[in-house]
């Protein structure tokens, strides 16, 4: 039969069957013929159905490969294609050279292009700590420390910051933040006090909107990218404020104090969850079945993916380097990627293994395959692998600045103020001093461009504290800036002490040894009151210090907290430009030897959680 027939006549038939069919209400999905793309690359089919496609191709290679995570500087794109790792990350402070929305852009394209042009081209998926903006990236604006938006308690502030975040993560190819940190700090001596929004659930629960944000209204928009809730569970809560301590809490504390913040966070859709270091009664949490698998997956339901934290299942057994006893036990418990960074070849060698032996059941490392790929089809990361790079035309901009100055200003707390404040901006004769005051690292803290953060006047670009003072002044003011108060005298109206501390994170921030000023600030403080000038201190710190002390003999006290880039932000408020709204989201210590003192305990500190003063009247 002549072709064109023969055609006519096959599509005559297959109408028929077709109408044949829908009449029946059977659904009708387009067979894939062999030469067609696979059901798995048709972006108009079910997530769901995707899934169950691609996993029907996948060798037990691949899906082990899917469950592991290396970092950045262990694995080039060619040895993670060969991997067929599913993630890559950039530890704190693991950057491209050049450290640019473009350099970031083009390592992580050259990831993507390496996987999606060998085996089933499953795409990896970057990530990085994105904890107060794109921290890692020089220029991103950087946003306060979650410990200043708590105090700000502006949630809908917030979720902008995560949108904004987001943007200029996935304006470098970054769509996974492994933000928010939803920890509840108990104990201000822990080193990462300044990642929690507060010491009672309230201010993590209502600030876990920053998810809205990084997420966006779907996850595949170009702007979004995946949030992380983290980390589960009770890492604020180990006794001394032991940073990967051990958290020595009844199941009934840990579900009032810190579970609700993650229950808050599965109710927005995060779409992964990252396992905390601490143990719980002696259990290393990465290595308990019944907090990440009955407790997260089975109660509150969350269908996301779980990772591990840095070397995290390392620890299970407390000794150094990972076995694959401790492999079977953290994937057996439910973790679906491990975060190894490094040994990712031992650590795929010994989980498929762990499968082979029966120790692993398939129906595990399928459950974990299954969450990981359903959210790379939900990012839209098999259709767009690559960065957006019309994005990176608003990285840092003057826009996103302002709204950083913003959640600055509403994160000042006042504490103090005998009439000192707001500062006159005519005629006025401003002394400022501090470590803190001419400082943009102090200022951003930890996390920031590195793992620790570092000192240093304009190690990125934005405003310092000592700019907003200057740019603030009107007709007539005198500023006069010097670190250790060289020149102070009479002559001045009020001198303006910026202190505190300098950057850190995770463990080195540690202070079981107690919260005082260090001797500089101590000086300076002294040097500045023997003047006779009336002073106004302002930290610039990641928790409360021990200031008691010293709060008789100043006129004010400001708490900026990690005010991050826009330091100006803290100027507003000292000149009345933004009348302070800030309340404490910790209770702030007569002493550090009263930690832990948290609102509720019924034991009184020297300002209360939820203290916060404003200006009687708005003063210009
Ligand atoms: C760190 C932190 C975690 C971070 C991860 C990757 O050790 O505990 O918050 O996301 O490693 O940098």
């Amino acid at each position: 039969m002549p072709l064109l027939r023969t055609t006519r006549s096959l599509r005559a038939t297959r109408t028929t069957v077709l109408a044949g069919l829908l009449l029946a209400g059977t659904a009708v999905v387009p067979m894939a013929s062999a030469a067609a793309t696979p059901l798995y690359k048709n972006s108009h089919a079910p997530v769901s159905e995707r899934v169950k496609d691609l996993m029907a191709r996948m060798t037990l290679d691949d899906k082990v490969g899917q469950m592991t995570q290396g970092e950045r500087g262990a694995a080039t794109p060619a040895q993670s294609a060969a991997a067929r790792l599913g993630s890559i990350l950039s530890g704190g402070g693991s950057t491209p050279t050049p450290n640019t929305p473009a350099g970031w852009a083009d390592m992580i394209d050259a990831y993507q292009k390496a996987a999606t042009s060998t085996g089933l081209g499953i795409p990896i998926i970057y990530g990085s700590d994105t904890v107060h903006g794109h921290n890692n990236v020089h220029g991103a604006t950087v946003f306060p420390h979650n410990i200043g938006l708590g105090a700000a308690n502006d949630p809908r502030l917030v979720e902008k910051i995560g949108a904004i975040t987001a943007e200029e993560s996935a304006a470098t190819g970054v769509k996974w933040g492994f933000a928010p940190c939803l920890c509840v700090a108990r104990d201000d001596r822990w080193g990462r006090t300044y990642e929690s929004f507060g010491e009672i659930p309230r201010n993590a629960v209502e600030n876990s909107r920053i998810i809205k944000g990084l997420q966006g209204r779907e996850l595949d928009d170009p702007a979004s990218i995946m949030a992380t809730a983290k980390h589960f569970i009770g890492d604020g809560g180990t006794t001394g404020g032991d940073d990967q301590g051990n958290t020595q809490i009844s199941l009934e504390e840990l579900r009032r104090i810190h579970l609700p913040p993650f229950r808050a966070a599965v109710a927005h859709g995060v779409g992964s969850v990252m396992i905390s270091f601490n143990s719980w009664n002696g259990v290393k949490d990465h290595g308990n079945k019944f907090l990440i698998t009955d407790l997260l997956k089975g109660e509150l339901r969350f269908s996301g993916f779980v990772i591990s934290d840095w070397n995290g299942i390392d620890q299970i057994d407390g000794q150094e380097g990972f076995t694959a006893a401790e492999v079977k036990q953290a994937v057996n418990a439910g973790i679906d990627m491990i975060m190894v960074p490094y040994d990712y070849l031992k650590f795929i060698s010994t989980l498929k293994a762990e499968v082979l032996n029966g120790h692993i059941p398939l129906s595990r490392i399928d459950d974990a395959n299954r969450r990981i790929l359903t959210k790379k089809f939900e990012l839209g990361l098999f259709e767009h692998p690559y960065t957006d790079r019309s994005l990176q035309k608003d990285f840092g901009s003057a826009a996103h600045r302002a709204v950083a100055r913003q959640a600055v200003r509403e994160s000042q707390v006042l504490l103090k103020n005998d009439g000192v404040l707001p500062l006159a901006k005519r005629d006025n004769k401003i002394f400022v001093a501090g470590k803190n005051a001419n400082d943009l690292g102090n200022q951003a803290g930890g996390w920031t461009l590195t793992w620790q953060g570092q000192s240093g006047e304009r190690v990125i670009p934005g405003t310092t504290i000592l700019d907003g003072i200057k740019a603030g002044a009107g007709k007539g003011t005198v500023v006069t800036y010097d670190r250790a108060g060289g020149g102070i005298d009479s002559g001045y109206r009020v001198a303006i002490a910026v202190v505190g501390e300098t950057p850190y994170a995770e463990g080195e921030g540690d202070r079981p040894g107690g919260l005082g000023l260090d001797a500089e600030d101590l000086a300076l403080l002294g040097k500045l009151k023997a003047s006779g000038v009336p002073v106004v201190v302002v930290t610039v710190s990641g928790r409360p210090l021990d200031i008691a002390a010293q709060l008789p003999s100043v006129k004010g006290l400001v708490a900026a907290w990690l005010p991050g880039s826009e330091g100006a932000g803290v100027a507003d408020v000292l000149y009345g430009d933004y009348n302070p709204t800030g309340k404490l989201s910790f209770t702030w210590p007569k002493s550090s030897a009263q930690e832990p003192i948290n609102a509720g305990d019924g034991r009184q500190g020297l300002f209360p959680y939820g203290y916060g003063l404003s200006y009687r009247r708005h003063h210009r």
